[in-house]
């Protein structure tokens, strides 16, 4: 008996010495951020904080969390997708983080500082199950932040919160499953920082929000690379759709043909569920199930983006599975296109933020009329129950002060059609569903489609459907 334990004690001795080693081998490896190279830089994420910094009042912090870490089911997480904001003032792609932004610089540790990161440490037992960590070594390499420190040192951390008018923070959503008492945890960090700053006291305030608006909102050169790059991943993949279709398919084989084109060229992941709603679920707006077969009959609105290094893109089109539009389909097909040109048009410098949806919603009740689809323009609500635009970047409905248009600003223009069966019109049109969606970079010398390199009419449709 005794042998077996010795040769288990020695075993696991080795089992040891071979952790060991291999995370000697770990610490030697690249970290995962020297995989690629155009991710944003370290000046980028510097030049938004001292952004936010100059939105601040004088006397006043700003702190943030990273987004938690999310439960799928049991033992199985979902994929980690940071914060935005978070993203956009530290580049930081790890959770159980938070950043502390001064308005004027405090002495911490013999020197003048405005800005400090807590971030997880590498744990070498851990990394062998989960992957490497940045750690504080590689957050002061990587993020180029002035004061880097494991995210265990907050919670005895004195700070000078009392001294100032005022702390905006961002509260971190969906914590229930960590522990509070764990100084590592997201949840720790929150509880030690509401320690130090009692979220109800007067100096607490929430609305940070608007002022990470006023900075997302407008897109820096660095930014729009990333976001065309995404944007012309999902162009790529929409054409292909469009080469590869079949009515024998069902929806989901089309959102594979998608998703497999994004992956191929480096996306991430979709930035939103895929949509690929036909026949009666081209009506149904954020339609995401994608099982019905396409010899069901109708049209395909696949509602698609890519997300490239943290910005994704959202272009839609409507294309019919055997690569001919009907008489009717051709019609709300062609009322849609003519809604979007006039709402492109309309996205314009110094125009209203809903100056684009004025103009395609007009166009739409005026030709939902000589459709007869409609008696009154009024009711063109009926078929037409979206807004025409949102802002794009980091989240697909991105943040923003929906404030007249500025350059730099890059929103969506994507006016649609819906005609549910049972709707109070010919039967002719029950089920047709048509919504058609460009991602506009707002500039001075006029809107740029940045999703132009897929098509959108009806005769460039058809003729890319019909190439192998
Ligand atoms: N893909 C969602 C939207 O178009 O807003
Ligand atoms: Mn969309
Ligand atoms: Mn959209």
């Amino acid at each position: 008996m005794k042998y077996p334990l010795v040769i288990g004690i020695l075993a696991f001795a080795f089992s040891l010495k071979a952790q060991d080693d291999q995370i000697k081998l770990n610490q030697k490896q690249q970290n995962y951020y020297e995989y690629e190279d155009d991710f944003l830089s370290p000046a980028f994420h510097q030049s938004r904080r001292d952004s936010l910094r100059a939105l601040m009042p004088e006397g006043t912090a700003a702190v943030l969390f990273s987004a938690p870490e999310r439960n799928r089911s049991n033992d199985v997480y979902y994929e980690y997708h940071q914060d935005p904001n978070f993203y956009y003032l530290t580049g930081l792609r790890e959770p159980n983080s938070m950043l502390v932004l001064f308005k004027e610089p405090i002495y911490f540790q013999g020197q003048e500082t405005t800005e400090m990161v807590f971030v997880q440490e590498r744990n070498p037992s851990s990394e062998i199950w989960n992957g490497r960590r940045l750690g504080v070594d590689g957050a002061i390499k990587r993020l180029e932040i002035q004061t880097v420190l494991a995210n265990t040192t907050f919670k005895n951390l004195a700070l000078p919160f009392d001294s100032l008018k005022r702390v905006y923070f961002q509260k971190p959503y969906a914590m229930e499953e960590q522990d509070i008492e764990e100084s590592a945890s997201l949840k720790g960090l929150f509880h030690h920082f509401e320690q130090k700053v009692d979220s109800f006291s007067p100096i607490a305030e929430t609305h940070l929000g608007m002022m990470m608006a006023k900075l997302r909102q407008v897109k820096t050169e660095e930014e729009l690379s990333l976001l065309r790059k995404a944007i012309n991943i999902t162009c790529e993949a929409q054409n292909e759709l469009m080469r590869k279709i079949t009515p024998e398919m069902a929806e989901y084989e089309t959102e594979a043909i998608i998703e497999y084109v994004f992956k191929r060229n480096g996306a991430e992941y979709p930035g939103f569920p895929s949509i690929q709603g036909s026949g009666e679920n081209s009506c149904i707006l954020h339609y995401t199930s994608n099982r019905r077969p396409l010899k069901n009959g109708g049209l395909l609105v696949s509602d698609v983006g890519a997300e490239y290094h943290a910005y994704t893109a959202d272009v839609t089109r409507t294309i019919p599975p055997d690569g001919k539009f009907s008489k009717e389909e051709r019609k709300v097909y062609n009322l849609v296109l003519e809604a979007q040109k006039a709402g492109i048009e309309a996205a314009k410098v110094g125009n209203s933020f809903w100056a684009p949806h004025q103009a395609a919603r007009k166009v739409i009740a005026e030709g939902l009329v000589k459709l007869g689809i409609t008696e009154k323009e009024s009711a063109v609500g009926d078929y037409f129950m979206h807004g025409t635009s949102h802002y794009l970047g980091l989240d697909v409905h991105d943040a923003g002060m929906y404030m007249p248009l500025e350059a730099g600003n890059v929103i969506t223009v994507e006016p649609g059609i819906y005609i549910a069966e049972g709707s109070d019109c010919d039967a002719k049109w029950w089920n047709i569903g048509v919504r058609i969606e460009d991602d506009i970079l707002i500039r001075e010398e006029g809107p740029e489609n940045l999703s132009a390199a897929s098509p959108r009419t009806i005769a460039e449709i058809e003729a890319l459907m019909e190439e192998e």
